[in-house]
């Protein structure tokens, strides 16, 4: 598919069928996810607590999931003892449901019922033979700072190099385990993924290696094509970032 049919098709998603699932992520988040994407392009994405499918149907419109390039549905589902901060209970046939209605064929995703603190690194050594290694990983499950480090840890075994992991709710004054979990991580020790940008209640995280690429490729792209979106450079954890605040009320296609 090129990138005008799938931009079409993602822009239509954003606009207006986003709308009609339920669930917490707003379309002007990908302002900072898609000028990456059309410099690393397709492949496998996942997530770590999916609600009913918001944010994944978005991911997979805008990586190209398919028969060939599967993603993956990380929840909990009926095991919803183990949902330790209530957050949302993830429904595996609402989500199926509206995967389908987008689009999103069954066939094309691989719904995984964990605990996400059972995932260590035998199972992402398990999840990277099967799915490959992800271009885009969502940690959005429970907020509590244990299983915060848990997520992030495992995303980072299996995203790929040139990918990016988003650590949902960072910004979320309701749910400070998430950002103290990124504090103790970065406080304590260096991670081959490090803070790129904050944006629409994210922290996106991506490799040291592409780190001053995407933030220019970020900040480029958004100067140019949403010139309504503030930007402002800071730096965390010793890290130069952006921090990029769209404006809400309005929504303009992605270019
Ligand atoms: C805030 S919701 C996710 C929202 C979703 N990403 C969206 O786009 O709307 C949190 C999800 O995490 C799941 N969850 C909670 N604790 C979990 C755990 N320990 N392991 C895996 N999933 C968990 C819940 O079942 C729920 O579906």
């Amino acid at each position: 598919m090129t990138t005008d049919i799938r931009k079409d098709a993602l822009n239509a998603y954003l606009s207006k069928g986003i709308h009609d699932v339920k669930g917490w992520c707003v379309p002007q988040l990908w302002q900072t996810i898609w000028p990456v994407y059309k410099a690393i392009g397709d492949g496998p994405v996942a997530e770590i607590g999916v609600f009913e499918g918001k944010f994944l149907i978005g991911l997979c419109k805008t990586f190209g999931t398919g028969p060939d390039n599967k993603a993956a549905a990380i929840d909990l589902f009926d095991m919803q003892e183990f949902n330790l901060d209530g957050a949302g209970v993830g429904k595996l046939e609402v989500v199926r449901n509206n995967l389908d209605g987008h689009g999103i064929g069954r066939d094309n995703v691989t719904y995984v019922k964990a605990d996400s603190l059972t995932l260590r690194t035998r199972e992402a050594d398990q999840f990277v033979a099967e799915n490959g290694l992800c271009k885009f990983f969502s940690v959005d499950g429970c907020h509590e700072v244990v299983h915060t480090v848990n997520d992030i840890e495992f995303a980072m075994k299996v995203t790929a190099n040139d990918g990016l992991i988003a650590v949902d709710d960072y910004a979320n004054p309701n749910w400070p385990g998430v950002q103290e979990a990124v504090a103790r991580m970065y406080i304590l020790r260096d991670f081959p993924f490090i803070p790129l940008a904050v944006t629409c209640n994210k922290l996106l995280l991506c490799s040291y290696s592409y780190h001053a690429k995407y933030l220019e490729l970020i900040h480029s792209y958004i100067r140019t094509n949403h010139p309504s979106t503030h930007m402002k450079f800071v730096t965390r954890f010793g890290y130069r970032t952006l921090t990029v605040q769209p404006d809400f009320r309005t929504w303009s296609d992605l270019q």
